[in-house]
């Protein structure tokens, strides 16, 4: 029979993150949060010093990338977001990364990025696209890095995840957007326990 593959898709801070490591608990599934892997690779430049358009060294962080060994409070930082999505219009680097994504999905597992229906696994089991307005994004966003103890503006927060957006959905390689197929979930006025359900009654039906 086919492994179980949860692709989940969507913009900054929509919740995909929450929703994917629930869901992978729920079908006892593993998780890869492929953000991570850009994040790794933009973090390997600002590390070394180098520029994020340095294409050659962005691919060789990303050739070298374990994704057993990703440290995720590192990479969560709000800033190496900003600079995972200037390496992620790189096409050569994201053939890098998607290999490596696929060779995780194989068995079976949950992957949430912004082209995991689209392109790193178009035959999945089941899409989601999850989703919230702008401001309810950046609210979010914003009262989880005050209560980190981060002192920074909502205006600044949504400025940012406005940006992001525009790069993650303009860029030519894979852009952000729904699969043809997927479930679009919008969040705006849910709340985690909301999202998991629902998600959950949209994979349970598919199976
Ligand atoms: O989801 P997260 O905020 O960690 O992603 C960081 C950046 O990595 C995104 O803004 C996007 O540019 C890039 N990304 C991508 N494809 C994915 C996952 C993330 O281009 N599948």
């Amino acid at each position: 029979t086919k492994p179980l593959i949860i692709a989940i898709d969507g913009p900054a801070a929509s919740g995909k993150g929450t929703l994917a490591r629930r869901l992978a608990a729920q079908y006892g599934l593993p998780h890869l949060d492929t953000g991570l892997t850009y994040r790794a690779v933009a973090h390997r430049l600002l590390q070394f010093g180098l520029p994020l358009e340095n294409v050659s060294a962005a691919e060789t962080a990303a050739r070298q990338l374990d994704l057993g060994d990703m440290n995720r409070e590192v990479l969560s930082q709000h800033a190496v977001g900003e600079a995972a999505s200037k390496v992620a219009v790189m096409p050569s680097v994201r053939r890098i990364l998607v290999d490596k994504q696929r060779e995780f999905a194989a068995k079976g597992a949950v992957l949430d990025g912004r082209d995991i229906g689209t392109v790193v696994c178009p035959d999945a089991s089941v899409k989601l696209y999850v989703t919230a307005s702008p401001q309810v994004r950046a609210r979010r966003r914003h009262d989880e890095m005050v209560a980190g103890g981060k002192d920074v503006s909502y205006e600044t927060i949504l400025a940012d995840i406005e940006r992001r957006d525009a790069r993650d959905m303009g860029r030519a390689d894979s852009p952000l957007k729904p699969a043809e197929s997927a479930y679009l979930l919008d969040t705006s006025q849910m709340d985690i326990e909301a999202a998991f359900s629902a998600a959950k009654t949209i994979i349970d039906v598919r199976l």
